[in-house]
């Protein structure tokens, strides 16, 4: 068994930024095709009957989710099994968190018990931070408060660029619409960053108070990948209604309904919602490319947001969103205990 010291030596001779993922904000391309490469040769291996990897063997993954989670939580447990690790999972809600522990130390508590990754959901923006400030393991962010979700737009780009990738394998030139509650999307703002990096010219709407800021954000993004890209740099803007976001696009994501987020009055009523902000397929059959796909980041409300016959439908990738979790998840995991996570800025 490893000693504690061993343990601490080895990760604090990493540099934080290469073994904790907290966001995909400010990776280029090349650093985020780092990510996916690894994936997809995991996702080859993990088809491979009878493999099984071994390149977490003897470490150990906590996943510590403060939120409610099924594909993210999951697909992680998959993943780190996958790769050989032995994986424990906190149960937030018998723990001693509802004794008044704080996060910091159940962080502290949970690297005295070996842990070498924590996977953190949380309900707070920035939370995931705090940690990485606090446990000398790596800390991956499975999502905080409406801020980011990096392994999920990691995921989205993963299929994205398998499905509808230039020749280059980037995005450079496709047209993908993001649409519904921006505000309150965490997935919204971390897609924007990767498809932004890849190439991508994105669309967004929504009704108008969920899109609060977003045109300033895409137009900040969009300034800031010119400058970083140059020519290779893709878009996003705001646009006023779905069928705008929708014309010609390659890719539509439908947001899901926060209606855990909203403190009422933001919409009208679900029908409503439905009737100006919902994918159904005479919208997409009107206004997008023939060939375009469909993507959610889940849990869906079928028959608000999208409907049944579009989630079900052969437009739909949703569950290779889903299964492209467990490959992109285990080659962050790989890359963050060995700390060999791209860093920020570029200089892989
Ligand atoms: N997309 C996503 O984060 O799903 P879960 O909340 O089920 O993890």
């Amino acid at each position: 068994m490893r000693s504690q010291s061993i343990q601490d030596r080895s990760a604090e001779a990493m540099p934080p930024e290469r073994r904790h993922l907290l966001d995909v904000a400010g990776y280029d391309w090349s650093a985020l095709r780092t990510i996916l490469d690894a994936a997809a040769t995991i996702q080859r291996a993990i088809a491979t009957p009878g493999w099984r990897g071994d390149e977490l063997a003897g470490r150990r993954i906590a996943t510590l989710f403060y939120e409610a989670s099924t594909r993210t939580r999951l697909s992680f447990e998959i993943a780190a099994r996958a790769l050989g690790a032995d994986v424990v999972s906190l149960d937030v809600a018998t723990s001693s968190i509802g004794k008044g522990e704080s996060l910091v130390d159940t962080v502290r508590t949970l690297r005295a018990l070996g842990v070498d990754v924590v996977v953190l959901r949380h309900e707070r923006s920035g939370a995931p931070w705090i940690v990485a400030r606090a446990f000398e393991g790596s800390v991956v962010n499975a999502g905080d408060g409406w801020h980011a979700h990096p392994t999920q737009a990691l995921l989205d780009l993963f299929v994205l660029t398998q499905r509808i990738g230039a020749t280059d394998g980037s995005l450079h030139g496709r047209r993908i619409a993001i649409v519904g509650d921006l505000l309150h999307s965490r997935v919204a703002r971390s897609d924007l960053h990767a498809l932004i990096a890849a190439g991508a010219e994105v669309r967004l709407s929504g009704p108008e108070n969920l899109v609060e800021g977003f045109d300033q954000f895409t137009a900040a993004l969009s300034r800031e990948a010119k400058r970083r890209d140059g020519h290779a740099a893709g878009s996003a803007r705001l646009v006023t209604t779905l069928d705008e976001a929708l014309e010609g696009v390659d890719a539509a994501m439908a947001l899901r309904i926060q209606r855990e987020r909203l403190d009422g009055g933001e919409i009208a009523s679900l029908e409503e919602y439905r009737r100006h902000w919902g994918l159904t397929e005479e919208r997409l059959a009107a206004h997008a490319a023939p060939s375009a796909i469909v993507m959610h980041p889940g849990p869906m409300n079928e028959g608000i947001e999208i409907d049944a016959n579009v989630a079900d439908g052969p437009r739909s990738v949703v569950l290779e969103q889903v299964a492209a979790g467990v490959a992109v998840r285990a080659a962050v995991l790989a890359q963050a205990v060995r700390g060999e996570l791209p860093p920020v800025g570029g200089g892989a």
